[in-house]
């Protein structure tokens, strides 16, 4: 269970905002507004109750998610324009998509001339997923041969294992010499800002599919120790765009997004070229 309270979130973007400013990056009049702005949050009695939420392993999180994964508007498909170009520069071969989900990323493989076998932890999600075959496994223990895949891709599953490095061996264990391994997941500093996926439990309580934070460093570990050479890595930063303004912050479903317009200043400040995905491409030496 955790506890998650509205002036948590909204006062750790006012803090974001003032180390910022604390380094140099913005003046006296903005340090005082934003001070200003706490005081106001903090006497704000429609911000004055948090919620208790449920932490849901993926596979149960998942079971709930899976009939409107492909409908809702998530800011995480963001990572395809850029796995795509990943892609484009790796001939057709044999694939594995690892965690695939409802396929979303199976597509990208398929157009590109590959044959995929597509596995998922999720059943209710593989159930959606197209591929030449498609198997519920676990990513600690991937139902292929060693060396038999000349492409692994793992689309947006990474934060949920706890540790990356028995996964990162499992994918180099499959991958032949010269494979490719491409990998795309919230950037590490949006998890920890609370992007994490949300769902209701049987009951209707608040719940949220347990993720991980991995930094940029415990990914160049796993791949040096499972013996993958990265060639690519991408950070990108998009411009947030401006929150709407969500009276009381909105409910519990829609936090965090709802809570940024009671604060758009701070957040500007604190969202300033954060990444918002990480993407890598390695190739499995030897
Ligand atoms: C956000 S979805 C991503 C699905 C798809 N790759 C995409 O990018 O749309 C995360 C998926 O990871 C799967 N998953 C999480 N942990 C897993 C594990 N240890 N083994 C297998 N699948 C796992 C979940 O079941 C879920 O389908």
């Amino acid at each position: 269970m955790s506890y998650e309270h509205p002036l948590a979130y909204l006062i750790g973007i006012e803090g974001a905002a003032l180390l910022r400013a604390f380094t140099g990056e913005h003046d006296r009049e903005f340090v005082e507004a934003r001070l200003a702005e706490i005081r106001t949050l903090l006497a704000d009695e429609d911000l004055a109750n948090g919620v208790e939420v449920t932490q849901l392993a993926p596979r149960d999180g998942y079971a709930r998610w899976a009939a409107a994964y492909d409908s809702g508007d998530n800011a995480a498909f963001a990572d395809e324009p850029h796995l795509a170009a990943f892609l484009d520069d790796i001939p057709p071969g044999r694939a594995l998509d690892a965690a695939c989900g409802t396929g979303r990323l199976t597509r990208l493989l398929a157009e590109r001339g590959h044959h995929v076998v597509a596995v998922d932890g999720s059943p209710e999600m593989l159930s959606h997923a197209k591929a030449d075959s498609t198997q519920v496994a676990d990513l600690h223990e991937l139902p292929v041969d060693d060396g038999s895949k000349d492409v692994v891709l793992c689309g947006l599953a990474l934060s949920h294992v706890p540790d990356l490095t028995p996964v990162i061996a499992e994918f180099a264990r499959v991958l032949a010499p010269g494979g490719h391994l491409v990998l795309s997941d919230v950037h590490p500093e949006q998890v920890q800002r609370g992007s994490i996926p949300s769902v209701r439990t049987a009951d209707g309580a608040p719940a949220r599919v347990r993720t991980n934070h991995h930094r940029v460093g415990d990914y160049l570990r796993a791949f040096l120790a499972a013996g993958l050479a990265p060639v690519r890595c991408e950070e990108p930063t998009p411009i947030p765009a401006k929150p709407q303004h969500v009276p009381g912050g909105g409910r519990w479903d829609l936090w965090p997004w709802s809570l940024n317009g009671l604060v758009p200043d701070a957040l500007a400040a604190a969202a300033k070229d954060v990444p918002s995905m990480l993407l890598w491409h390695c190739r499995k030496t030897g």
